[in-house]
């Protein structure tokens, strides 16, 4: 039998990628997506999930009715509600109250048992996500907690698998490489993979307006005057991941809501890709990059897309959304006209 699994998670990685023939056509070099969508759970999360769920298990800390604690409503929950169910642990999520209800329909969807906590409170108060989490991973005996911004089984599970992938199927031809970076785990652990092969590839990450990351990167500072509200979510941050490699990583770009929320949608109308938010920011990011760096025809690039643009059908999908945010070219359906005006120069 061929392409026949025992269970879901064995469809976890082996991402496609595919050519971007239309947006990117300015750019002389070749540019694929890698669609991390393709993931069971629609996401490049399932990957950690995955790899940190197994490697407890590899030391015997989780037993049959073992609890898996994060605080995520987004990605990384999903896949640690996917994984759980089919090798039989409980999973417990500590999201915010900010979270929206049909998020925390879908997670109970899959088993989770979701906690709802204040917002509103700083991050060292009981109430938060994060102690909410903390406690029930200390109370609870054969837990683990995922914890993705400090775990460095993130990077791990990238070097693992999406590194190798992309030098794989680029036949070792790749030459840049661009992610959008939240926890950091997928551009750090692909980036040491890839340099490992070749020192010479550059490594791109793709910042949020509103975040510290390429301030830090570039001063070695956090600069506070940096951080303000955005709407890209699974992007940017207002501290230090440890699982954000900045040594292996060359440069960063950083995109705003604005310019990423019509590149995503630009890419489900000429590509026909229906990409999540972050797709339309690495693309932008690789834009803005081309603008200022020269591409030539032996050059490849891969981008990551991290994951489905069905998640965000109420937001950057929704004309009425993009009104709210004053994004006013969100009817315009040949973005040609906007871009070349905006910021093609
Ligand atoms: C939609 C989306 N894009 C990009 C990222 C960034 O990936 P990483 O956390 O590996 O840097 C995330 C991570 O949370 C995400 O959910």
């Amino acid at each position: 039998m061929s392409n026949v699994y025992d269970n879901i998670l064995g469809l976890i990685g082996n991402t496609p990628m595919v050519k971007l023939n239309a947006v990117t056509r300015e750019i002389p070099a070749k540019v694929y997506a890698k669609l991390e969508s393709c993931n069971p759970g629609h996401s490049t999360k399932d990957r950690i999930a995955l790899h940190i769920i197994e490697k407890a298990e590899e030391k015997g800390i989780l037993t049959p009715d073992s609890v898996i604690v994060e605080t995520t409503s987004g990605n990384t929950g999903f896949s640690v509600a996917m994984v759980s169910i089919v090798k039989g642990y409980k999973c417990i999520l500590a999201v915010s109250d900010k979270t929206k209800a049909e998020k925390i329909a879908y997670l109970k969807a899959l088993g989770a048992q979701v906690y709802v906590c204040p917002a509103n409170v700083p991050a060292d108060d009981p109430r938060s996500y994060y102690e909410v989490a903390k406690r029930i991973a200390a109370e609870t005996p054969n837990s683990v907690y995922i914890n993705q911004y400090f775990n460095e089984l993130n990077i791990d599970a990238h070097y693992q698998t999406t590194g190798p992938e992309i030098w794989e199927q680029t036949e070792g031809k790749v030459t840049h490489l661009f992610a959008c970076t939240g926890t950091g785990g997928t551009l750090s652990g692909s980036a040491k993979y890839l340099k490992e092969k070749n020192p010479n590839i550059k490594i791109i990450g793709v910042d949020a307006d509103g975040s510290i990351l390429k301030g830090y990167h570039e001063t070695g500072k956090i600069n506070p005057l940096d951080i303000k509200p955005y709407q890209i979510e699974g992007m940017g941050k207002n501290l230090l991941p440890s699982a954000l490699l900045f040594d292996q990583i060359d440069q960063f770009v950083k995109v705003n809501d604005e310019m990423s929320a019509y590149r995503t949608r630009e890419i489900a109308l000429k590509e026909a890709i229906m990409g999540g938010y972050t797709c339309g920011a690495v693309t932008q990011g690789l834009i803005q990059y081309a603008a200022a760096n020269n591409f030539g025809p032996d050059d490849l690039v891969v981008l990551i897309f991290p994951d489905h643009g069905s998640r965000y059908i109420t937001k950057v999908y929704s004309d009425e959304w993009m009104a709210q945010q004053g994004f006013v070219n969100n009817c315009v359906h040949n973005y040609d006209e906007v871009f070349k005006t905006e910021y093609i120069k």
